[in-house]
């Protein structure tokens, strides 16, 4: 016969394996919950395009940025910070990067957005390189938990050209 200790220790230690165990799953599902964010950015209008007098090119974008950013909200997630980002490559730099537009999501309700918007911060190549140029609007997002480490990610959206003509 057991003791009533001994069955008193025993439901204890099954009890904490049964609640490790589902700490471990709820972080394995956290986990796995599917990254499948989506986001598509039309270029609606190149509002204007100049050779600065400093020689500096600088262009003035309209953009329609439209996002589903919802699988990135779990039980763990504060808010995500998001940043557009045109990249390209010139003969000085292999990459370019040039934040358009940013924003914070507070929460999975403001996740699945569309925005028509003008770039925020300034669109200038130091230097005479945007003519033509071909370049990739890339959506960078940071992911600020409740518990843990942040994460990054980004999506490459590809296949964008300035125009040949300032104007
Ligand atoms: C922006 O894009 C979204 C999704 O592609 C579309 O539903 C919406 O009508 C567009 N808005 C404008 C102003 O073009
Ligand atoms: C755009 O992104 C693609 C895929 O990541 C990459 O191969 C390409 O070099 C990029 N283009 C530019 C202009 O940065």
């Amino acid at each position: 016969m057991h003791s009533f200790g001994q069955r008193a220790n025993v439901l204890l230690t099954f009890a904490i394996t049964l609640l490790a165990l589902m700490c471990a799953i709820a972080s394995v599902s956290d986990n796995f919950n599917s990254l499948s964010p989506h986001a598509h950015v039309q270029v609606v209008n190149i509002n204007w395009f100049q050779k600065k007098s400093s020689g500096d090119d600088e262009v003035s974008l309209s953009l329609n940025i439209s996002a589903n950013l919802e699988s990135l909200f779990t039980w763990n997630t504060k808010q995500v910070f998001v940043f557009l980002a045109a990249e390209y490559g010139t003969p000085k730099n292999a990459l370019n990067q040039i934040s358009l537009w940013d924003g914070i999501i507070p929460s999975r309700e403001h996740a699945k957005f569309w925005i028509h918007a003008y770039n925020k911060y300034r669109f200038i190549d130091q230097g005479s390189n945007l003519r033509g140029k071909e370049f990739n609007l890339t959506l960078h997002w940071h992911v600020m938990p409740k518990t843990g480490k942040m994460f990054a990610d980004k999506i490459v959206m590809s296949g964008y050209r300035l125009p040949q003509a300032y104007r």
